[in-house]
């Protein structure tokens, strides 16, 4: 580890001790034969998995390790259940909506719409959040630590998954229905629920909740430009990277001075995790706000991590924002005053919302290097791809 600044390090520190590293084999992996062959039979009429489990191992970057940074061991079996319920439309009340419908694997998990639509056409409130983008969920969401939704809500992904089949715009599901809903459906879930729960096919809750978590912790984006350049520079993301163009390099400049002290540097995370950036003097949507009721929380949103962030558009909390050129002009020169205004995009001098004044060169390398941000794998990897054969 070499030249690497004391900030990052009390971050990546905050990180190390998120991480739970999890020494269990994973039994499944070793299993030479399906226990269940006639279960198996059934299940692949449906959907297209093979008996041997897929790998959903995540293998980091050797980089990550010099941060002590380590991934998390996934259960294959489980994550595989959690994956056939991630995309089973039958679990929503019109059965025409699965998770998938707003988080679509070729746009990184997020959709491409401002506002999504859920069942029986309604929309939801804000813009879909892309799932492909932290390095693993379970080392940084969850209680104490960074949560979900734009405002913070949720403490775990067991509590965003029943708010979200709850929620009557999005699937409209009590949980007792969902379980009934896989229950009514023996032919699909037999064999999935006997390889994850050590041959007990009963569906509970708990284990709908769990395998959707195994499965969402599973989703990682380090496969980036940006993760090649790091890699070749043993994790130190302050000097030029060789496999970047000039231009690329201008813009992660300008990114680690502007940017990183809320999208972190490593991109794979946010170190400021709730702030307003000004997009308004007035929030019609007023975020944090809604839930704390403290005023200094109006217009206060969760900083998004920026991984794949060229697919993941429409941008902000209300998609006002069709490209990565708006956005870099919004932060040039568009920050609003706003009271709640993070202090990071405040002149030093002045208290004045920052005006940045990119050049037409400096706003085309923040978004070429928005760019090397994106990870082919995550959005074609056939272990998180939609599975139902119709
Ligand atoms: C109708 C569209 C829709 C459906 C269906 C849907 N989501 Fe979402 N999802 C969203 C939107 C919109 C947000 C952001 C909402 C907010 O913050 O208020 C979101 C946020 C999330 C988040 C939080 C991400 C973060 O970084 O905080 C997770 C995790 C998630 N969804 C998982 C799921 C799972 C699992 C399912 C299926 C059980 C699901 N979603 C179904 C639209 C949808
Ligand atoms: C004070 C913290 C802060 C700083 C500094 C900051 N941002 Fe943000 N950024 C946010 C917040 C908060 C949001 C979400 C705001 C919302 O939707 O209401 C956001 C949203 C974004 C988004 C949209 C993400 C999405 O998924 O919709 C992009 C892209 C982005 N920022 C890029 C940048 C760039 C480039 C810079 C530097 C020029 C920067 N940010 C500086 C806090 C910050």
């Amino acid at each position: 580890m070499r030249n690497f600044k004391v900030s990052s390090l009390l971050s990546f520190c905050m990180i190390c001790t998120l991480v739970l590293v999890s020494c269990t084999k994973n039994e499944n992996r070793t299993e030479s034969k399906d226990l269940y062959p006639e279960d198996y039979a059934k299940t692949a009429q449906i959907v297209n998995l093979p008996d041997q489990l897929l790998d959903y191992q995540i293998n980091l970057p050797e980089y990550y390790n010099s941060f002590s940074l380590f991934a998390p061991q996934i259960n294959d079996a489980k994550a595989t259940l959690g994956r056939v319920i991630f995309y089973d439309t039958n679990l929503s009340e019109n059965k025409e909506i699965s998770c998938a419908s707003c988080h679509d694997q070729s746009l990184a998990f997020s959709d491409n719409v401002a506002f999504s639509k859920g069942i029986n056409g309604h929309l939801t409130d804000r813009n879909s959040l892309a799932l492909g983008n932290a390095i693993n969920f379970g080392a940084y969401y969850g209680p104490g630590r960074i949560q979900f939704f734009w405002d913070d809500r949720a403490e775990s992904v067991q509590e965003q998954s029943t708010a979200t089949f709850k929620n009557e715009k999005e699937m409209g599901m009590e949980m007792s229905e969902v379980v009934d809903r896989i229950q009514e459906n023996p032919e699909l879930y037999d064999w999935l629920f006997k390889k994850a729960y050590r041959g007990d096919k009963t569906v509970l809750e708990d284990k709908v909740l769990e395998s959707m978590t195994e499965f969402i912790n599973s989703l990682g984006s380090h496969q980036s430009k940006f993760d090649d350049g790091m890699e070749a520079n043993y994790g130190d993301h302050t000097r030029d990277f060789h496999n970047f163009t000039a231009s690329e390099n201008l813009g992660k400049a300008l990114f680690t001075a502007n940017c990183s002290s809320c999208h972190s540097p490593l991109a794979a995370r946010s170190t400021v995790p709730l702030a307003n950036n000004g997009l308004d003097m007035v929030y019609s949507d007023k975020g944090v706000y809604d839930i704390s009721g403290s005023s200094n929380d109006k217009g206060v949103f969760k900083v998004p991590g920026l991984r794949n962030i060229e697919l993941t558009g429409p941008y902000m909390h209300d998609g006002r924002f069709e490209t990565l050129e708006e956005v870099v002009d919004f932060y040039s020169t568009g920050i609003q005053n706003h009271p709640t205004l993070h202090n990071i995009l405040r002149d030093f001098n002045s208290g004045n919302a920052k005006k940045m004044n990119f050049t037409t060169e400096e706003k085309a390398g923040l978004v070429a290097f928005l760019k090397t941000l994106s990870d082919d794998e995550v959005t074609t990897a056939e272990r998180f791809s939609d599975p139902f054969i119709n």
